[in-house]
């Protein structure tokens, strides 16, 4: 096995209260996170870093606005990770700098970019997680960003896969689909295997993802051009409108997308919402009120009434459907929203009848078991803060299943080659 490979030394970036750090280590003691940093722009208060450090220590944590971070400061390391905000990734060209093309400011997929660019060793492999709608924004011009994304990455050497997947349709408690991107360096293991690939067997059979999350194919692989000019891809890519060209599987080679649409294989056993659930011991103040019932009932059901824009004072017709109430346990609960803490009533919170047939709200420990952190990983902060964290946190399973098959693959043909000499 490489050296390299016996350590994969880790930068943690926008880390949260350490989501992908718990998924990686799980998967193996060969991850180690060398460094990792994590700010909130719309607070003062820094819990989110400070129970970062509380886990996992002060030494190498930084808890500073990554823009303001110069690149030298960040430890060389062998894998870039992190779950950032899905902005807008369109580029304008500035007079003043040499290099052309740069992104808006503030927009944090070019801080990732910005690291990948400036480093002299760049990181083997970049693991990045965000919300599914990245491969379709913007509305105007669906999968731009997308591209942008994909097309800067190449232009430094990697190889790009992603996969959309719903942690409970491979039997983790939460239905939450995310996109999780996989870039590797040209020279990996894995870079050289996919070029000793047939795509579409990569993607549905031998890849890295495929792997730890099988899938079956539901439509042909389809071919996209992808411009490695980012303002041609800024200023003229889908511009005919219709539907993102990048479905829930892909992989992008030099200017070439392959990408298909799949669906989940998984025969395995099913976590529910009850088997999250605290056994007693629920504290009354997550009980909903008696008199606050009606109010949930409302929210939660369905509707078609007149409502008035406050603004204009104009009058629209309003409709939605109803929601499961209470939830279902017998199924993976709903998305963690960050919004789900606090005891005010809300269409999105989830409300179980418990053995006793009273109603609750989840708590703190069950909303951190729904993303699969220990109990009590947030335990420093208030109760609408911990929902906050885990709203914003991903299903570290998820993580560690990708993470254990990167290493699989990547040292597969190691092996391959020891065994040959
Ligand atoms: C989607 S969350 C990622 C959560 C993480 N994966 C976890 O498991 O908790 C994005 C994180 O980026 C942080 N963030 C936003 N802007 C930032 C900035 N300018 N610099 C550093 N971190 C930032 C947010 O505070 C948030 O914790």
């Amino acid at each position: 096995m490489k050296d390299s490979l016996s350590h994969i030394k880790v930068v943690e970036l926008f880390a949260g209260v350490g989501g992908f750090r718990i998924g990686l280590q799980n998967a193996s003691e060969t991850y180690k996170v060398v460094w990792s940093n994590q700010f909130e722009p719309s607070t003062k208060s820094q819990i989110a870093s400070e129970i970062y450090e509380a886990r996992f220590g002060k030494e190498n944590h930084s808890n500073v606005d990554i823009g303001k971070v110069p690149t030298s400061e960040i430890p060389n390391h062998d894998m870039l990770v992190g779950g950032f905000p899905c902005q807008d990734y369109s580029v304008a060209r500035t007079l003043n700098q040499a290099a052309g093309l740069v992104g808006k400011k503030g927009v944090l997929w070019w801080e990732i970019e910005r690291i990948i660019r400036e480093k002299h060793n760049k990181p083997k492999f970049v693991f990045l997680e965000n919300v599914d709608r990245l491969i379709k924004s913007p509305a105007k011009q669906r999968g731009r960003d997308f591209a942008i994304m994909l097309s800067s990455l190449a232009s430094h050497g990697y190889i790009i896969e992603w996969r959309v997947i719903n942690a409970a349709d491979y039997g983790f408690p939460q239905r939450r689909r995310r996109v999780f991107i996989l870039a590797y360096k040209e020279n990996t293991n894995i870079a050289n295997k996919i070029h000793a690939s047939v795509q579409s067997d990569w993607l549905v059979k031998d890849g890295t993802i495929a792997k730890a999350f099988p899938v079956m194919p539901i439509k042909p692989l389809r071919e996209v051009y992808i411009s490695s000019n980012l303002e041609e891809l800024t200023e003229s890519f889908n511009i005919i409108g219709g539907d993102s060209p990048f479905e829930n599987t892909g992989i992008l080679i030099g200017n070439k997308a392959y990408t298909l649409k799949t669906s989940s294989r998984y025969n395995g056993r099913i976590t529910t919402l009850s088997d999250i659930l605290l056994d007693g011991n629920v504290p009354e103040k997550y009980y909903i009120n008696e008199q606050d019932l009606h109010i949930w009932k409302y929210l939660k059901g369905a509707k078609k009434e007149k409502r008035i824009n406050k603004a204009s004072g104009f009058e629209y017709n309003y409709a939605e459907g109803g929601m499961v109430f209470p939830d279902a346990l017998d199924k993976p609960s709903r998305t963690i929203i960050t919004g789900e803490g606090g005891s005010a009533p809300s269409r999105f919170k989830h409300i179980i009848e418990d053995k006793t047939g009273r109603l609750r709200r989840l708590t703190p420990i069950e909303l951190e078991r729904l993303n699969m952190f220990p109990d009590n990983h947030t335990a420093e902060a208030s109760d609408v803060r911990r929902a906050f964290l885990m709203g914003n946190a991903l299903v570290t399973g998820v993580i560690e299943k990708i993470a254990a098959s990167i290493l699989e693959v990547e040292n597969a043909k190691d092996r391959m080659v020891e065994n040959a000499i």
